[in-house]
């Protein structure tokens, strides 16, 4: 039997909350990681309700000193959280009256914990995603120094996962500058809908007294101030959207994990992971396994399924806060503990990754990824694309045959193909050559690359960027 003179709601309860009941509803075990954000929406609200009449200054000085004070108490470990008192909030209203007497009482005038808890975790996401786009910065600026160095590494570019045309490690790297540039963008727009105050709607209606709530939102650094306070207490969109945002970033670094768990292969052997970042096996000496991208891979999974949980939890729910809505917490922060760590990690690795140039242009050259470099080279001399196409497919199959590489085959051979061929015909052949060829914007030529690493760098130092 729970202790029911610690519920602040007891008044009008005959019997004692059920024990596993107590436990199954608290959500204290995980809801205060709020503290810091309940506490400084508690200084807010008290704050405003002194400047509008409500509280008298020593209130409401009694009230913020009590607050400071249970914030270093539970900095220092010194608190005592009570599954009786439910939540985190809960906990901090009943100690503040325990510290500052009858006073800390009207604490919670003109408020609920419904749009309390919607403030805390919208102050505590908006901090979140600044930290989380700080990373994503240091990995897309990795990435960036990376392509300069590798502006003109030849490495085969696939299609279907077989070699198809030769392209520079550098624009592939950037690529992925790309989707990180779309993340960056997508979660600052996210961020502008998580930054507004539901504060002020109390348990969905709003309140009878006279609060200022562009006061508090501007007390606590929000955009804007929600306009509907049914919608304001009960809405999870900005959850969901943070979700797919992580979501779609993760599917970004799994796709990159896999091509670094396949590269560093030895059937690949395009690159190696520095050692800190890969471990050994227990049986098998020789292993070294890229368990940091096969990781982030793995939480992709779960990072996916907390959108799904998110976008299930809302579904169907009827106005204005459900309890349902308790569910939103463990998701979002093990979204941003995953998020934080996958991104560090890959910030971390990125400019650490060597790559075997020899071995990627070797592999350029062994998959005929200048095929089409030769039905271009005909194509220039008049030959319509669908014949140049039958002639080089006729030209590859007899190099297959001889088990060699076009560049290989002597030029009388290459005319039987196509007469028009003439010697120069072997500078297009050559990787070197099909990449610089491909010299337009987005193209994947060294000097193409060079001068994208040069934009990249400009759009990341304009914070205004996309
Ligand atoms: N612990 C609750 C939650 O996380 C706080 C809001 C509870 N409101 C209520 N009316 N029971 O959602």
């Amino acid at each position: 039997m729970s202790d029911q003179n610690a519920k602040l709601w007891g008044g009008r309860f005959q019997e004692p909350t059920d024990a596993f009941v107590e436990r199954f509803t608290a959500s204290v075990g995980f809801d205060r990681r709020l503290y810091r954000q309940d506490i400084a929406g508690s200084i807010a609200h008290a704050t405003m309700l002194c400047k509008v009449g409500v509280l008298s200054q020593e209130e409401r000085d009694a009230i913020v000193d009590g607050l400071a004070g249970i914030r270093d108490e539970i900095e220092r470990g010194e608190f005592e959280w009570s599954v009786a008192r439910e939540d985190v909030h809960m906990n901090i209203e009943a100690r503040l009256t325990e510290r500052i007497g009858a006073t800390g009482k009207k604490l919670h005038t003109g408020r609920s914990r419904n749009d309390q808890v919607a403030t805390d975790i919208r102050l505590w996401l908006r901090d979140e995603i600044d930290v989380l786009d700080a990373e994503l910065l240091r990995l897309a600026t990795g990435l960036l120094d990376q392509a300069d160095v590798h502006a003109d590494t030849i490495m085969p570019g696939f299609t279907h996962l077989q070699t198809a045309q030769p392209v520079t490690f550098g624009h592939h790297l950037l690529a992925y500058f790309e989707m990180l540039m779309r993340d960056r963008a997508r979660l600052a727009d996210c961020r502008g809908r998580v930054n507004v105050l539901p504060l002020g709607s109390a348990a969905l209606a709003g309140t009878t007294f006279p609060l200022d709530r562009a006061l508090t939102a501007e007390l606590l650094g929000f955009d804007s101030v929600a306009e509907n306070s049914l919608d304001a207490v009960s809405d999870r969109d900005f959850a969901i959207e943070f979700a797919a945002w992580a979501s779609t970033t993760m599917i970004h670094l799994s796709r990159f994990s896999e091509e670094l768990v396949l590269w560093s292969s030895a059937q690949f052997g395009f690159i190696e992971l520095p050692d800190r970042f890969c471990t050994g096996s227990s049986i098998m000496p020789q292993k070294k396994n890229p368990d940091v991208p096969e990781l982030v891979r793995g939480k992709t999974g779960r990072v996916v399924g907390h959108l799904n949980a998110l976008l299930m939890l809302m579904k169907s729910q009827p106005l204005a806060y459900n309890k349902d809505n308790q569910e939103d917490k463990e998701p979002l922060f093990d979204l941003v503990d995953t998020l934080r760590d996958c991104l560090k990690a890959y910030a971390d690795m990125v400019p650490a990754i060597v790559a075997d140039k020899p071995a990627m242009r070797a592999a350029a050259v062994r998959g005929y990824a200048t095929a089409t470099d030769l039905a271009d080279y005909l194509v220039r001399r008049n030959i319509a694309f669908r014949d140049a196409h039958e002639a080089v497919g006729q030209a590859v199959a007899h190099a297959v045959a001889a088990n060699c590489d076009l560049a290989e085959l002597p030029l009388a051979t290459l005319q039987g193909f196509a007469p028009v061929i003439e010697a120069d015909v072997y500078e297009v052949l050559t990787p070197e050559g099909s990449v610089a060829a491909r010299s337009h914007f987005g193209g994947t030529a060294p000097e193409q690359v060079r001068a994208a690493v040069i934009r990249g760098r400009a759009r990341l130092s304009n914070a205004a960027d996309e």
